[in-house]
This record gives structure tokens, C-alpha cells and sequence, in this order.
């Protein structure tokens, strides 16, 4: 995975799953880099399509999309530079996907750590959850996106998609451009607090694991002071010998835009570093939680946002579909 070398005007896209309140791995691993890239050639995709391959109710869906929605402007993408849409309303996704499911292989999809992990967990899984990255695929190839910036957890699935632009340019010819990811230096893979071998996940937490962007304060500063670390009292950045501390330093540094090294070296004591990164959590999160609330108050202008965004987004992907539609024979 390359490093971002950002001019400015780079054609970037990205997707969440609108899959509940996002946690500060989200935030720190995407989303501050979302708003960090915007411009007029970002497209910031809410991926409703693969929400369905979770357990969840209709109406509960309905309500994360626009939550997933109203967090994302929450948190610093402006709708007038950025392009925010949901992945439903742009119904060349779906057809895209399926152009993709017929160039990849039953056997890499089966590889994917991510279905592997998910299909262990359930008893007679959803084809979808199969499917899952060749749908990402689409969503990526359909912008002609040239940077995909993502977590950690994706690096796999944007090999496939690599895998997959290649594999269909050289069997139709030149259709798509071949996309780089861009994984952030720090928190690329924020850990669970109390299980710090395991990545903070909003399907899978302990209950104090996770930090959600709107918890209220107290509930942050008791997730922090509680953070699982070690017994040898160093304050040191090592996540192999001393995980639970590192990822405390990798998200301190990643909300104060220095580095977990030098985090590290400010502090002596596991208490004055926690308490300290408690308040710096709070007083981060706590404007995005007040814009969010005013936009979750406004349902029109959501409506608005979401309706400029599809027909933005669609004017940009439909050509590309009709390009590999017709590359590969269809009328
Ligand atoms: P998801 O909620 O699975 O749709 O993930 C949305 C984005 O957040 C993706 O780019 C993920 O890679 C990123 N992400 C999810 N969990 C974490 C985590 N624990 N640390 C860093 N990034 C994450
Ligand atoms: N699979 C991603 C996740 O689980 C979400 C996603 C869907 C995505 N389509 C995408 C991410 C396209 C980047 C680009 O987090």
C-alpha cells in the first residue's frame, strides 16, 4: 500500500457501512482522513448494499443510513466540495457488481480473511457475505478512483480489487484505472481497549472495548481509565510487547496530529497519559456530536444533501458501467 501523495484534486472514494455509531477506529482510521482529502473529485459512499449482509431490521437501516449520513457532514465533509451519497441510490452499484461477479473466482472470494472470520460466526451465511469485496470492487472502479482511503481491515479486499481491474482490463481491454489504497501511518487499526489484540469493531466489543463517537463524557473518561495496559509501568510505545499502551499512544497522537513516540515521551505515568487522552477524546468528539445533532434535526436538508449527492455521483459512475458493460459484449 502506497503513501498518499495528495495534490489536491485527486479522485478519491471511499465507503462506510451504515452499521451503527461509528467508534473512534472508524473515525481515526477513515473518516479524519476523509475530511483531510475532500475535494470536488472525492466520493464519500454510505454502502447501505452491503449493510444487508448483516442482521438488521429495515427500519433500523433506514435510520443508520442517515445517521452514517449526518455523522460524516458532522465530522467535516462539506456536501458542496465532497460528494456524500448512498450507495443504493446509485443503482449501476449493483449492476456493477455483477459485471465483477463474473471475473472473480469462487476460490479468492472464499480466501478473504474478512468472509472467513464473518462466515465462522454464522450458521449458513449469506451468498452476500461471499460476495462482499466484488461489490466493493464496483464501488471503487465505477469513480475511476485513483486513492481508497481505508483502515487497516481493508487492505485484502483493495488486492482484490486491484486483482479484479487487472484481470478485466486484460481480458476486455483498457476499462479501468487500476485503484491504490492509502492506510493511515497512525491508527490505521485502533484495538480494542479491553481486548488489545483485537481491533475495535462495532459488531464484536466488550462492553467498555469501544470509544462511540457520541458516548457522553463520563462514559469515555471510564472506557480510557479502564483501558486494559501491562504491569511494567514504562511509558513506551511497542505495540508488540505492550499493546494495550501503544494503542493508547497511537490514538492520542492521532487526535493531537503529533506521533505515539512523542506522546510517549511527555508522560511518566500510565494515569496522568489516560486522563489527559479522556479529555482530549472529549473535547475532540464534542463538536461533531453538536453538529450532529443539529443535522439529525434537520431532515430536509439531510434529504437535500443526500438527493445533490446521488446525481452527482451518478453522472460520474453510470458512463463508467456503460464502458464496461460494453466491453464486455452487453447491448
Ligand atoms: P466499516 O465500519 O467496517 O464500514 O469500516 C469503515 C472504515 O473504518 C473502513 O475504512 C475501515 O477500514 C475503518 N475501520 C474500521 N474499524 C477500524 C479500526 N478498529 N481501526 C481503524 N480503522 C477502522
Ligand atoms: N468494506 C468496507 C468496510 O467494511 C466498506 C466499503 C464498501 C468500502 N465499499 C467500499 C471501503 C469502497 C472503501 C471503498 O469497511
Amino acid at each position: 500500500m502506497e503513501e498518499l501523495i495528495y495534490d489536491g484534486t485527486m479522485r478519491i472514494l471511499s465507503g462506510i457501512q451504515p452499521s451503527g455509531t461509528m467508534h473512534i477506529g472508524n473515525y481515526l482510521g477513515a473518516v479524519k482522513q476523509w475530511v483531510a482529502y475532500q475535494n470536488p473529485e472525492a466520493f464519500y459512499c454510505v454502502v447501505d448494499l452491503h449493510a444487508l449482509t448483516l442482521e438488521i431490521e429495515p427500519e433500523v437501516l433506514r435510520e443508520q443510513s442517515l445517521d452514517c449520513v449526518a455523522t460524516l457532514l458532522a465530522a467535516g465533509i462539506d456536501p458542496e466540495i465532497a460528494t456524500v451519497f448512498l450507495q443504493s441510490h446509485v443503482s449501476v452499484h449493483a449492476q456493477m457488481g455483477w459485471l465483477l461477479e463474473c471475473v472473480a473466482n469462487f476460490g479468492e472470494l472464499s480466501r478473504m480473511t474478512q468472509f472467513k472470520e464473518k462466515a465462522s460466526r454464522q450458521k449458513g451465511y449469506r451468498v452476500g457475505l461471499l460476495t462482499y469485496p466484488v461489490l466493493m470492487a464496483g464501488d471503487i472502479l465505477l469513480y475511476d478512483a485513483e486513492q481508497v482511503p481505508v483502515g487497516d481491515d481493508q487492505r485484502q479486499h483493495l488486492e482484490l480489487t486491484r486483482e479484479l481491474a487487472e484481470r478485466f482490463n486484460n481480458r476486455f481491454g483498457l476499462t479501468f484505472a487500476v485503484p491504490v489504497g492509502y492506510v493511515p501511518h497512525a491508527a490505521a487499526r485502533v484495538m480494542d481497549l479491553q481486548e488489545p489484540e483485537r481491533k475495535m469493531s462495532k459488531s464484536i466489543s466488550s462492553p467498555l472495548g469501544s470509544i462511540y463517537l457520541f458516548d457522553e463524557p463520563a462514559e469515555i473518561e471510564k472506557k480510557i481509565m479502564k483501558a486494559v495496559t501491562d504491569t511494567d509501568g514504562e511509558v513506551r510505545f511497542d505495540p508488540k510487547k505492550k499493546p494495550g499502551l501503544s494503542n493508547l499512544l497511537e490514538i492520542f497522537s492521532s487526535f493531537d496530529n503529533s506521533t505515539p513516540q512523542d506522546v510517549a515521551q511527555r508522560y511518566e505515568r500510565y494515569g496522568d497519559l489516560k486522563k489527559d487522552l479522556a479529555e482530549l477524546v472529549v473535547t475532540s468528539l464534542a463538536p461533531i456530536k453538536a453538529r450532529y445533532h443539529e443535522l439529525r434535526g434537520d431532515p430536509a436538508e439531510l434529504d437535500r444533501v443526500i438527493a445533490h449527492g446521488a446525481k452527482k455521483a451518478m453522472a460520474t459512475a453510470e458512463p463508467v458501467y456503460r464502458r464496461a458493460a460494453a466491453a464486455m459484449g452487453l447491448i
